[in-house]
C-alpha cells in the first residue's frame, strides 16, 4: 500500500542541500514503497511551521513527518506549532519513539515531540539531527500503513 509523505525540516540555518535528515528519511520512506510528496526547510518559527503543515495536509499528504525543533532551547517550537493546527493527539506514536530511543540514548528525554492528527493527515515531529530522526523514524514506521488504513475509515 502507498503512503503519501511530506517532509518539514524546521530550521532556520540549514538549506534543503544540507537537509542530510530529511534526505535520509526520504530514502527510507521510498525505500519501503511509498512516495514522498513534498519536502521543505523552513525557519523554526511557529506560525511557519504550522503553516506548512497546512499547506501539506491541503495536499494530501497521509502522514507528515517534520525534523527539528522539538528540544528544550527557546527556538524550538515545532510542537506547538503541530498542536496549533491538529485536532487530535495521538501519544503513542511519540511514547514508542521515546521509550525505543531511551535504549539509546538517555537524551531521548529531552524530546517534547507530540503526534496528532489534522483531519485524516498524521503529523509525526521528528528530532532534527540525521541519527535521532532515522532512530525516531526506524522505531515507529512499521504501524504508519495500519493507522493510514484506519484512518481512512478501515477497520483491523
Ligand atoms: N532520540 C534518539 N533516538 N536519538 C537521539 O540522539 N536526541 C534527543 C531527543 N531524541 C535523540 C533523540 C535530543 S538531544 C533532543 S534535544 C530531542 O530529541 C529533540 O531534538 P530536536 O530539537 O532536534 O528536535
Amino acid at each position: 500500500m502507498n503512503i503519501d509523505f511530506a517532509i518539514i525540516t524546521c530550521s532556520s540555518t540549514r538549506t534543503i542541500a544540507e537537509d542530510t535528515a530529511g534526505a535520509a528519511l526520504r530514502e527510507r520512506i521510498e525505500g519501503q514503497g511509498w512516495t514522498v510528496v513534498s519536502h521543505v526547510v523552513v525557519a523554526d518559527d511557529r506560525a511557519t511551521i504550522a503553516a506548512a503543515i497546512v499547506t501539506a495536509a491541503e495536499a494530501r499528504a497521509q502522514v507528515v513527518l517534520t525534523c527539528g525543533g522539538s528540544g528544550l532551547s527557546l527556538q524550538d517550537v515545532t510542537p506547538e506549532a503541530t498542536a496549533d493546527v491538529c485536532e487530535r493527539n495521538v501519544p503513542g506514536i511519540a511514547e514508542a519513539m521515546r521509550a525505543r530511543s531511551l535504549a539509546i540514548t538517555g537524551r531521548a528525554m529531552l524530546s517534547r515531540a507530540v503526534c496528532m492528527q489534522r483531519g485524516s493527515t498524521l503529523v509525526v515531529n521528528l528530532p532534527g539531527s540525521l541519527k535521532a530522526a532515522t532512530e525516531c523514524f526506524d522505531a515507529v514506521y512499521e504501524q504508519f500503513e495500519h493507522a493510514v488504513h484506519m484512518t481512512a475509515g478501515g477497520g483491523h
